[in-house]
């Protein structure tokens, strides 16, 4: 079985530059269905979850190759409305599809997400939203079976909360149709300012009304573009608590900074040093984290809950008591039991995890259980005494590009042993 062995103790210092974001790409990959063209997109990180997206597109007709990070996409053809129960079931946020696919072929046959090791992940509020547009959609036997009449017509729609998938889908199957549609209550995760900064370059006239408003006035057809991918948030996050760890200091560059801002008071509280310009960051870690205080994850500009997972190897060795309230999704503690393996002292109650940091942490074999839980392991495994292996890369390799290149290049003792 594949592992990460990982020598721990070791200071981490030097530079890193951060891949492209996952979590923009998958949106606006599912975009390019819109536009009958060419898309040449950017800084798109070479993941299993963009391979995953690759495969759909190409499954519906799109012809695409990556030349590094570069991905070019001709959608000019079109050859089907429906994705098949693998192909959907290979990445859990294949849903985004669905306003992509109903945009540009008024129809759409695919199979619910269903849940993943984090939650259940409902769709109820991209259902809800799409047939506000007009959608019909027939639940049955675990398909999506969606058309609409003629085109979708604009509307004024408001999310009873404001979810990431639910807010694309909306603005993907908005942005052909008849008319204004106003999304109120929208989420406000950069990802989707990115997603609207590649619609808007293919053509669309898609606008932020206020801070939690999107306005997406439909147009008749969008054409070719070329685009960058914003940089990845949670993954610049992460190097950066790979630095505080380890007592270590990094440069971490090419990344738009103010994207992690709602996690620098949780740096700056554990005692790390921290400069910034726009897109770079240089970090000095202390020679002990301090305790942060509580930390409460919500939606953008809230702490990400993607961070919480990583906050908590950094919790696991500060001086003092960190408590952890999880509110957006229902079994996100799936790293805590791997975490304790490793001599760490945390107790779960329902959403709150109340973790007690230890002197040290000691190396042991564990496993990951899915992307943010499996990285957390990695960071444990970087500050403990002796050397562990973490098993389960298939969970990491979703989000993290070359993480043991990057990590090894930043001095950490780490192999993928087969
Ligand atoms: C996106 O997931 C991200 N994934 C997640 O990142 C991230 O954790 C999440 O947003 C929150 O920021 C991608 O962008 C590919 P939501 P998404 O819809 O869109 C509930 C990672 O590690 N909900 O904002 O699925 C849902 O159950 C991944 O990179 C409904 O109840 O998140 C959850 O409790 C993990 N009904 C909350 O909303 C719905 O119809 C947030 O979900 C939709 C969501």
């Amino acid at each position: 079985m594949e592992k990460l062995r990982i020598n721990g103790k070791k200071k981490l210092s030097g530079q890193v530059s951060v891949q492209g974001s996952k979590n923009s790409t998958l949106p606006i990959v599912a975009g390019a269905i819109l536009c009958e063209g060419k898309i040449i997109l950017h800084n798109c990180p070479d993941l299993t979850d963009v391979t995953a997206a690759v495969n759909i597109l190409e499954s519906l007709g799109c012809k695409i190759r990556r030349e590094k990070d570069t991905l070019i996409i001709d959608s000019t053809n079109i050859t089907t409305s429906e994705i098949s129960e693998k192909l959907m079931h290979e990445m859990r946020s294949s849903i985004v599809f669905l306003g992509a696919l109903l945009a540009r072929t008024g129809k759409a046959n695919l199979s619910a997400p269903g849940g993943c090791e984090i939650g259940l992940r409902p769709i109820d509020l991209h259902l809800k939203a799409l047939r506000e547009l007009g959608v019909e959609i027939k639940e049955e036997s675990g398909r999506l079976c969606c058309q609409v009449k003629d085109k979708i017509k604009g509307k004024e729609i408001a999310l009873a909360f404001p979810s990431v998938g639910a807010t694309e889908n909306v603005m993907l199957a908005a942005t052909l149709a008849q008319g204004r549609t106003t999304l109120i209550n929208a989420a406000r995760e950069p990802e989707i300012r990115n997603l609207a900064d590649f619609l808007n370059s293919c053509g669309a006239k898609i606008y932020f009304a206020g801070e939690s408003t999107i306005v997406i006035d439909g147009v008749r057809r969008l054409h070719d573009s070329e685009f960058r991918v914003i940089s990845d948030r949670i993954v610049a996050a992460t190097y950066m608590a790979s630095a505080a760890v380890t007592g270590g200091e990094m440069d971490i560059i090419n990344f738009p900074v103010s994207d992690i801002a709602p996690v620098l008071p949780f740096f700056y509280s554990s005692g790390c040093k921290i400069t910034a310009d726009e897109n770079n960051l240089h970090i000095k870690a202390p020679k002990r984290l301090r305790s942060p205080g509580t930390v409460r994850t919500m939606p953008f500009p809230g702490f990400p809950t993607d961070f919480q997972a990583p906050a908590m190897a950094m919790a696991a060795v500060s001086d003092g008591t960190v408590i952890f309230i999880e509110t957006i999704f229902e079994s996100r503690y799936k790293h805590v039991s791997q975490l304790k393996r490793m001599g760490a002292n945390i107790s779960v109650e329902g959403s709150v995890a109340v973790v007690q940091g230890v002197a040290r942490l000691s190396a042991a074999n564990v496993y990951a259980e899915d992307l943010r839980g499996g990285i957390a392991l990695v960071l444990a495994a970087l500050a403990a005494d002796g050397t562990s292996d973490v098993f389960n890369l298939k969970h990491i390799d979703r989000g993290y590009e070359n993480i043991e290149e990057n990590l090894s290049l930043l001095g950490a003792d780490i192999k993928r042993e087969v």
